[in-house]
């Protein structure tokens, strides 16, 4: 690390549905920055005076940044990191942008039970975690990597079945898809990197504790 990755704090924040609890609850603990925006242009925004650098990255990505210390810390979706499997440190759940990794099927192919589904072809964002579900079953299925719109992938006869986040339920429900297995929750993490952990220990332990307090007291983030 050069000295001035020493002197700042560089904070990922992903794109999408958790980046506004995210940015609000960190700047609860006095983490901000003018002009922190999903909508912003700038990808890298600084507060001076805190010593804070923020970067905004795409959602799958952010792992790889904390992974490889392009940023120290980052806030994440326990599905995401399931999924990418990085070399971070989890340091608290955040409890918020809570949703559930389901197993789905249209209407027309509902089966009794999940062998039943057995060499079917599985649409998914999530490749690595659905086949671990179903190894772990000892159901062979192939699966379908696909990196969005996954409910359509039935629809038009890419796959028989599909493993998503459904977090309301309204997606599924339109497009005429059934839940039959529960495969986690996944709720927002707090994640740093190896190496920053230690060299940034107290900082980095200060924010933890300061989040775990807000999360612990419950307030409505
Ligand atoms: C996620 C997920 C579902 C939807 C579930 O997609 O893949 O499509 O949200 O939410 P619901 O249960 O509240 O309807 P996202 O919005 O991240 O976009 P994507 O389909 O392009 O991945």
């Amino acid at each position: 690390m050069t000295s001035n990755d020493m002197e700042y704090l560089t904070i990922a924040l992903p794109k999408g549905k958790l980046f506004t609890p995210s940015a609000e609850i960190l700047a609860k603990i006095g983490y901000t920055a003018e002009g922190l925006s999903e909508k912003s242009r700038k990808l890298v925004i600084t507060n001076e005076e805190k010593k804070i650098k923020f970067i905004i990255t795409k959602t799958v990505d952010l792992p790889t940044y904390v992974e490889y210390g392009a940023a120290d810390i980052g806030i994440i979706g326990k599905d995401i990191l399931l999924e990418e499997n990085k070399d971070v440190y989890e340091l608290l759940d955040l409890k918020y942008g809570l949703c559930r990794l389901m197993v789905a099927v249209p209407e027309a192919l509902l089966q009794e039970k999940l062998s039943d589904y057995a060499h079917m072809r599985v649409a998914t964002k999530f490749p690595r975690v659905a086949e671990n579900f179903f190894n772990g079953k000892g159901i062979q299925m192939e699966f379908i990597k696909l990196n969005g719109s996954i409910e359509l992938g039935p629809m038009v006869g890419l796959a028989e079945i599909i493993v998503d986040i459904v977090e309301t339920g309204r997606t599924l429900k339109e497009n005429n898809l059934i839940e039959i297995a529960q495969i986690t929750n996944a709720t927002a993490r707090f994640i740093a990197n190896r190496v920053s952990f230690k060299m940034k220990f107290d900082r980095i332990n200060q924010m933890v504790e300061d989040l775990r307090a807000i999360v612990e007291s419950g307030e409505k983030k």
